[in-house]
């Protein structure tokens, strides 16, 4: 089996990794939105966030094994541009999931003021549009 074999097979099993843990991490964020959990245990929390991020980490490295063998070609192609784009906007948002998250950890969800609700909104909805348009992406692409 060729390198190249080995990192689309690695691609593609992190894409069900980080799709399983999101789905999971939404479950248990909704069961703090609803209040019928008050706070959410840091283990879980920590746990859900390292397995979307090793998936992430996984998906990068292999996508970089993937990308060298084609890059002059992939680097005029604005489509791979646009998945980049949406990469480093995961990255960013993986950022700054990793320090919202202790919210959940350490307050009801109905006692926290406005101001601190809508960054945990913005950035579900980053999470959620930038994975699903990453795979789109690639998929109308490759
Ligand atoms: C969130 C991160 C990523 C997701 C969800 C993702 C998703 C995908 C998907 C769905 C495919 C199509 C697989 C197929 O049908 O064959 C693909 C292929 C590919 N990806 Fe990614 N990708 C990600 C990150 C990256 C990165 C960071 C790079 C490059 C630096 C990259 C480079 C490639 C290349 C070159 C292919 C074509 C492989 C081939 O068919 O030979 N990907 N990706």
């Amino acid at each position: 089996m060729d390198i190249h074999t080995i990192a689309l097979g690695v691609h593609i099993v992190s894409i069900f990794l980080a799709i399983g843990g999101i789905l999971w991490a939404d479950h248990t964020a909704y069961h703090w939105f609803t209040s019928k959990k008050e706070v959410l245990d840091h283990r879980t929390l920590r746990w859900l966030h390292g397995i979307v991020g090793t998936a992430l980490g996984l998906l990068i490295g292999s996508g970089i094994i993937l990308f060298w063998p084609a890059h002059n070609y992939l680097l005029s192609q604005p489509l791979f541009l646009l998945k980049m784009l949406f990469v480093v906007l995961l990255v960013i948002n993986s950022i700054a999931i990793d320090r919202l998250m202790h919210r959940a950890a350490n307050f009801p969800y109905r006692l926290l003021p406005r101001a601190q609700k809508i960054p945990l909104f913005i950035s579900g909805g980053v999470s959620a549009f930038c994975w699903v348009a990453t795979i789109v992406v690639a998929l109308i692409m490759f």
